[in-house]
């Protein structure tokens, strides 16, 4: 059924060797060979996204409380990299703009939106690298990207499930979204063959060894999101 190589897509950057989310972790999973890199944005107290997964700021910055709480300035002086280790001390949490610069055009941006950036400002960011129709934003929350496609025909849009039904492929098509992104645990047989025919690509999170990156392949994932990008490598 498959025809397309794999592609690896570094989850987080290669948040298995550097501090997700960060660029250190973005320039580690070019090197190591990713095609794309996802990262996450949240929103800044005074509005500018930042990349960061979590909502709060405990796990992987020297900061405390809510992203949404801080304004920009107060969490760029915040240290996310020596939560992994000390040879990471003085990392920061980036900006949006600061991992556009870092990925593109060596490799896709997919940035998955955890918060609700209004869409022209989305928009703004990326055209101003020449990136609108080089990434890929995908999403948890349809009515998000919904909202960005309306903005833009020109931008991919994935939307991303931790679950699946039968309908799934349905709602990704009425976004207009390229991409179906689904949760390991629910790509099984029979997910691939209800996918294609709608002309969505079927990519998967997270697979984090060859054995899972290789069942992911044979079921059908043309795209895999794994902290370690240097598990497929394919020709450029
Ligand atoms: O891109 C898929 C994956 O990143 C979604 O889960 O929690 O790692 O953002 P999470
Ligand atoms: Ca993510």
């Amino acid at each position: 059924m498959q025809r397309k190589p794999v592609m690896s897509i570094a989850h987080r950057g290669a948040s298995a060797y550097a501090p997700e989310n960060t660029v250190a972790a973005f320039d580690e999973a070019i090197c190591r060979g990713a095609r794309a890199v996802e990262f996450d944005v949240q929103l800044s107290a005074d509005g500018v996204p930042v990349v960061i997964h979590d909502e709060t700021l405990e796990r992987t910055t020297t900061g405390r409380g809510r992203v949404k709480d801080h304004p920009l300035l107060e969490l760029m002086r915040m240290d996310a990299g020596s939560w992994m280790h000390q040879r990471f001390a003085g990392t920061r949490i980036p900006t949006l703009d600061e991992a556009l610069l870092a990925i593109g055009p060596r490799a896709m941006p997919v940035i998955e939106l955890k918060a609700p950036v209004p869409p022209v400002e989305l928009l703004g960011h990326l055209k101003r690298y020449d990136l609108e129709e080089a990434c890929l934003v995908i999403s948890f929350r349809a009515e998000w990207l919904g909202a960005v496609r309306r903005e833009s025909k020109a931008v991919s849009l994935g939307l991303l499930s931790e679950t699946w039904d039968a309908d799934l492929p349905n709602r990704a098509k009425k976004l207009d979204a390229e991409v179906l992104i689904l949760h390991t645990d629910v790509l099984g047989t029979g997910v691939a063959s209800a996918v294609e025919p709608l002309g969505l690509e079927l990519w998967c999170y997270t697979a984090n060894d060859v054995g899972m990156v290789a069942a992911c392949a044979s079921l059908g994932a043309t795209g895999i999101i794994t902290d370690r990008p240097d598990l497929i490598r394919t020709r450029r």
